[in-house]
């Protein structure tokens, strides 16, 4: 297949990302994310547990190869993650006092976004901080809305903003984004914008606000668009960081043509909307390339089916309109 590279369709709008894995290093793979994409997110090779598994060992190597890799082709590398309650040591989640963990969080950040200052784009400095169904208080105060996490009961609300001070310190050059799922969830949205808001009232080094983007075909689009005018009025950068959509009914049996339809119709209306928000949108990064392969592959996310064939959802996202 001769297919036109998406980030040659979207240049000048935004950037086009995937996931890496060490299977990107060599064959259909390595083809595959430097035809299309200008930019990687490690799926899972920087996440505390892959890079400080045991307290005060940190493990670079796959990582070093993913960002030479990029380097030496042309892509920008986005970190992911320094912050989070899930993929994280159990020492790190451990229960301990504030001091102990604020000097966890701070050894944490400054030793991995210290080795990779000054070659990432971004960093997704804290991910799923929000409780799932809280709802912003009338007085804006969306510290009441924070998961239940180690790192919150460890240190407390203002464990963000000191992930924030850390990561800007060690890599004064990556843009910084707090990264969530289900941010086009209204009530979730508004607590985010409260978050950006309030910490950049306060000085605190945040660009941005990363919508992951784990969608399915019953997706109501509008959605979507609402939370991207109101992350736009907050002026924040932002990023779609995790984009998928999944076939609400898929069968064992295989997708069929109307799922494989209806599918690339979620892909084109995101699309569209993104065009329209490009002025805001810095990148849009796909989780994974191939149905078999993605994190979801019960349920057939992507863009290219187990043989690396471009679907309808290919074709849609290449021309949306
Ligand atoms: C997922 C990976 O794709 C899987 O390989 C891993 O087993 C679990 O994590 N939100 C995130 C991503 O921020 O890091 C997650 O990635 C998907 C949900």
């Amino acid at each position: 297949e001769n297919l036109t590279p998406l980030k040659d369709i979207y240049k000048g709008k935004f950037l086009i990302g995937n996931i890496y894995n060490s299977i990107n290093l060599t064959g259909v793979d390595r083809d595959m994310v430097l035809h299309h994409f200008n930019v990687v997110t490690p799926e899972n090779m920087m996440k505390p547990d892959a890079m400080q598994l045991q307290k005060g060992v940190f493990t670079f190597e796959s990582a070093d190869a993913m960002t030479g890799f990029c380097q030496e082709n042309g892509l920008k590398t986005v970190g992911h993650t320094l912050a989070w309650h899930s993929q994280t040591p159990d020492w790190m989640n451990a229960a301990c006092g504030r001091e102990e963990a604020i000097g966890r969080l701070r050894d944490h950040i400054s030793n991995v976004a210290g080795h990779y200052s000054g070659k990432l784009l971004s960093w997704d400095v804290v991910n799923e901080a929000i409780q799932d169904g809280a709802k912003l208080p009338a007085d804006g105060n969306w510290k009441s809305c924070l998961r239940d996490t180690p790192w919150l009961r460890n240190i407390g609300t203002d464990y963000i903003e000191l992930a924030f001070q850390f990561a800007h310190e060690a890599d004064p050059n990556a843009k910084l984004y707090y990264n969530d799922y289900n941010l086009n969830d209204n009530n979730k949205a508004e607590i985010a914008a409260a978050m950006y808001t309030d910490l950049k009232k306060k000085g605190i080094p945040i660009d941005g606000i990363g919508m992951q983007a784990h969608y399915s075909t019953t997706l109501p689009v509008a959605t979507v668009e609402h939370s991207l005018e109101l992350f736009k009025k907050t002026g924040a950068e932002i990023s779609i960081t995790e984009l998928d959509v999944v076939v609400s009914k898929a069968k064992e049996t295989g997708l069929t043509k109307e799922e494989e339809i209806a599918q690339a119709q979620t892909y084109a209306q995101l699309f569209r909307l993104y065009n329209q928000y490009s002025d805001v949108i810095e990148r849009v990064t796909f989780w994974g390339y191939t149905d078999t392969r993605s994190w979801r592959s019960s349920s057939f996310p992507c863009l290219f089916d187990g043989d690396y064939k471009a679907k309808e959802a290919y074709y849609a996202v290449a021309d949306p309109d």
